[in-house]
């Protein structure tokens, strides 16, 4: 086992690795030559993302793809997806070009705003805490205005700050819950330094205002955006559904509408549900620089916010026209960050035709539309596994470094033959003995 290291930090890259490789690496060259085979010969581009963490020792590849003909509100899109599971890029794919033909994709953004908390403590008086803040509110805005002068040129900033008694639920809680429109930005710096200044000037006016016993105990930005919603959608007449997969439209649909409601009842599927929809969204928030640990812990919080985890996506059947929606939380920025930072990311982002945060969001809502419109289209009628065990098929002759001429053959014969990682080791065997 290793020791414990002080000043692993200070040590330069070269000097970490030699680090890790003498203490926990059996085939130290072998090891090294793993993790420095990603280093980018581009310097500059390397040291770029050096600097986006802290002691980074090389860089992580996830493969980038685009699924294109995603027709959103009447306009062309070719979506990027950052992405390690097979399959999803494809179905993405398949389900732009099915809507393609059937009128596209709808969304927009029903409303943007964010929010932040200064969570403290007040075991005095309840009605001289709201006095004092009803009183000391101007100042709570005014004194940030270094912060917010440039947001509120743009046409955004602080929307208001409510005092919120959480005794209730904690002794002695309380909050200043405070709400931000934030424009292109996703704005996390701004709100969380909004949010420190109204902890100053809340505790620096408490005595004088003959306010004791008021202990902040951190502000914060929420990451729940309940108000920050988009919704996506598709619709058509039933009979339109019809493709080669979809002899029978009326029974599909039926079908496809049964496998939403039993995620919507059923938090075992819903999960399972939501994270084929994650599959897609988290893949152009990543393309797109954004935070995806933060949208997905504020879209699981928005499936569960009636008490009961549930789908995010719905289906309804009226007067012969299916439609399915998804409407989701969505913090995202197009402007700070990666976003002028990484410059795939900038790849991307021109490659949706530089949007709004609005757009962008709408986009993103699509693509998991789209994601969780192909998994249960698969679900429900050829099932899951036929599509994935052709990937699956693909990355084990990968891992046999299988010759063209031996995946040419391997693929013909699982034409016809189940797929399983058995059945494929046998096949290349057989052939190559
Ligand atoms: C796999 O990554 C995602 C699915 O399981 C989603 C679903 O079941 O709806 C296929």
């Amino acid at each position: 086992m290793a020791k414990p290291i002080t000043g692993f930090s200070k040590l330069t890259k070269a000097q970490k690795i030699d680090w890790l490789l003498e203490n926990y690496f059996s085939d130290s060259e072998s090891a090294r030559k793993t993790v420095t085979q990603y280093f980018n010969s581009d310097e500059k581009l390397q040291k770029l993302h050096d600097e986006f963490i802290e002691n980074s020792i090389s860089n992580f590849y996830l493969p980038l793809g685009v699924a294109p003909n995603f027709i959103i509100n009447n306009a062309f899109y070719t979506i990027p997806m950052a992405i390690e599971e097979s399959s999803v890029v494809a179905a993405a794919s398949k389900a732009a070009k099915f809507w393609m033909d059937r009128g596209g994709f709808k969304a927009n953004v029903i409303s943007s705003v964010k929010i932040g908390q200064v969570h403290f403590t007040f075991s005095g008086n309840k009605d001289d805490l709201i006095r004092y803040f009803e009183a000391i509110k101007p100042a709570l805005i005014s004194e940030t205005a270094p912060i917010t002068k440039n947001m509120e040129r743009r046409g955004g900033g602080i929307l208001d700050i409510e005092l919120r008694d959480k005794t209730a639920v904690l002794e002695n809680y309380y909050q200043l819950h405070a709400t931000f429109e934030t424009l292109d930005a996703m704005g996390a710096n701004f709100i969380n330094s909004c949010l420190e200044q109204f902890a100053e000037t809340f505790k620096s006016h408490a005595e004088a205002n003959h306010i004791r016993g008021l202990n902040v105990v951190m502000s914060i930005l929420s990451n729940y955006v309940p108000n920050c919603l988009v919704r996506a959608e598709v619709r058509c007449k039933i009979s339109e559904l019809k493709d080669k997969d979809i002899p029978n439209p009326e029974a599909f649909a039926e079908k496809f509408k049964q496998a939403v409601a039993i995620a919507e009842v059923e938090p075992h599927r819903a999960v399972t549900h939501n994270k084929g929809i994650m599959n897609g969204i988290d893949a152009v928030v990543l393309a797109t620089g954004n935070d995806f640990r933060a949208v997905e812990a504020g879209v699981h919080a928005y499936a569960s916010k009636d008490g009961t985890y549930t789908s995010l996506t719905h289906c309804s059947i009226d007067n012969d026209e299916f439609c399915f929606w998804l409407e989701i939380p969505l913090a995202l920025g197009t402007i700070g960050g990666l976003t002028s930072l990484h410059p795939l990311v900038k790849f991307n982002l021109e490659l949706l035709g530089k949007p709004s945060a609005k757009k962008l969001m709408e986009i993103v809502a699509v693509a998991g539309l789209a994601q969780n419109f192909a998994a249960l289209k698969s679900l429900t009628t050829t099932g899951i596994q036929k599509g994935h065990m052709k990937m699956h098929l693909m990355n084990i002759l990968n891992q046999f470094e299988a010759s063209e001429n031996e995946r040419i053959q391997l693929v013909e014969y699982f034409k016809n033959n189940t797929v399983t990682h058995s059945a494929v080791v046998e096949a290349i065997e057989k052939l190559r003995n």
